[in-house]
């Protein structure tokens, strides 16, 4: 299929609007996204033009709005199939909890989902749901099948919900969709290779117990995924954790800290940028035992002697061909003092620093805050990140990262 007189290459999107609430902002996003220099065409579910008529989109878009798979008039001037080779790019805004499933399934039951399934284009969401919903097995179930599928995942963003809950489910805002978009449309990490260390170590004591702790790897998943619609070459060097690979990223899978630092060491070579965000035990058993260890009557106290663990940031900032290194600082009291700390004893080139010891941020929640402290000279600039979706945290760190490596040496 060949574009249509006047179209870009590379920014034919095709914008299906799902059936919820939030579809009143699709107009928005329709407007924003024509001022982008994008050719628009709209799909419709059925139940979309509940929210929002299809008129209102083809004001906006200059463009017939399309709503039904079985409409001769429609099919006569560009099929179905026509309209999923013409796209470049799909986005769905809200893609609501069902068209996930829908989606996640395969089915071809509507215009909008056998358009998914019968195009190569780089596909897009942006969920909203209710935050019960978004939370449920299910949902992260379809979300994750959707992301190894291929699908970019944008947002959702965190708080007051239409129906009065508040939580995870809300749409990202028009404008927050457009600046992941066009990460991907512009991919400024392309060509750079990404290594990150994500989720905890677990430091054996015997065969069958370990020390460690709660990190999840979802910080560093998000960065994974983050890294990887911006074009980057990702490596995720990754702690135990329950999550699935994202899209287009290679996993490494460790344990330790000493196999974290053998695979760091492998990677960092010839890298452009490395991140640790995993929680790396500062210490582990001196002599871990060969068989399991057993309970004592005559002892009510056991002592375990433990030695300290290497520095694999510190170790990767140390190196000559060293990349730009950002690392995490995970703090509970003091924030800024130790991560600009942090930054000047390991060498570092950005800190982010969160404090973990607020409920519903840093270890195993969705949301994270944070203040990023980079080198600028001899001074520490810094950027406060209020909470947000790590999604989002990940892609403001990487913005800040990429402007830093384009200005530094690194580059
Ligand atoms: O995984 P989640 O549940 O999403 O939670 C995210 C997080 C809270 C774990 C993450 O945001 C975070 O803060 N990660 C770093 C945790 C940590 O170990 O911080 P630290 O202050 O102890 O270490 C400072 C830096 O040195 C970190 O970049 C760490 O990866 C690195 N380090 C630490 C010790 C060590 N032996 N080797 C290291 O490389």
């Amino acid at each position: 299929m060949s574009a249509l007189p006047g179209t870009l290459p590379g920014k034919r999107i095709l914008l299906g609007i799902g059936a919820g609430i939030a579809a009143y902002k699709s107009a928005h996003l329709a407007r924003l996204l024509k001022q982008a220099g994008f050719e628009v065409r709209v799909v419709m579910t059925e139940g979309a033009q509940a929210f929002i008529a299809p008129l209102t989109l083809q004001a906006l878009t200059g463009e017939a709005v399309r709503t039904s798979l079985l409409d001769p008039e429609a099919e006569a001037g560009m099929g179905h199939i026509e309209l999923a080779r013409w796209a470049d790019r799909i986005l769905i805004a809200p893609a609501t909890a069902d068209l996930m499933a829908r989606l996640a399934h395969g089915h071809a039951d509507d215009l909008l989902t056998t358009l998914c399934l019968a195009s190569h284009a780089e596909k897009f969401m942006a969920p909203a749901m209710n935050q019960a919903m978004w939370s449920h097995p299910a949902t992260a179930r379809n979300a994750h099948r959707l992301a190894e599928d291929g699908w970019q995942l944008l947002g959702p963003d965190s708080g007051d919900q239409a129906c009065g809950d508040v939580g995870p489910g809300r749409m990202l805002e028009p404008e927050d969709i457009m600046a992941g978009l066009s990460g991907a449309v512009e991919r400024p990490a392309e060509g750079l290779k990404v290594v990150i260390t994500a989720g905890p170590t677990r430091e054996a004591l015997d065969p069958v117990r370990y020390l460690s702790n709660h990190s999840s790897g979802k910080m560093g998943y998000a960065l994974a995924t983050a890294a990887a619609a911006l074009g980057a070459e990702v490596h995720l060097i990754s702690g135990p954790v329950a999550l699935a690979t994202p899209h287009g990223v290679t996993r490494h899978d460790v344990e330790s800290a000493d196999d974290m630092l053998a695979a760091a060491e492998r990677l960092a070579y010839d890298c452009d940028l490395f991140i640790g965000c995993a929680a790396v035990a500062d210490y582990r058993a001196e002599a871990p035992a060969e068989h399991k260890l057993k309970k004592r009557d005559d002892e009510d106290a056991m002592t375990l002697r433990l030695v300290k663990n290497p520095d694999i940031i510190a170790r990767i900032a140390a190196r000559d061909d060293r990349p730009f290194v950002i690392g995490f600082a995970a703090e509970t009291r003091d924030l800024e003092r130790y991560g600009r700390d942090k930054l000047t004893r390991k060498q570092l080139d950005m800190v982010v620093a969160n404090d973990v010891s607020q409920a519903g941020l840093g270890f195993g929640a969705d949301d994270n805050a944070a203040v990023l402290l980079w080198k600028d000279g001899n001074a520490i600039d810094r950027d406060a990140q209020p909470p947000q979706p790590k999604s989002r945290l990940a892609e403001a760190v990487l913005k800040r990262a990429l402007s830093r490596l384009n200005t530094t040496h690194h580059a």
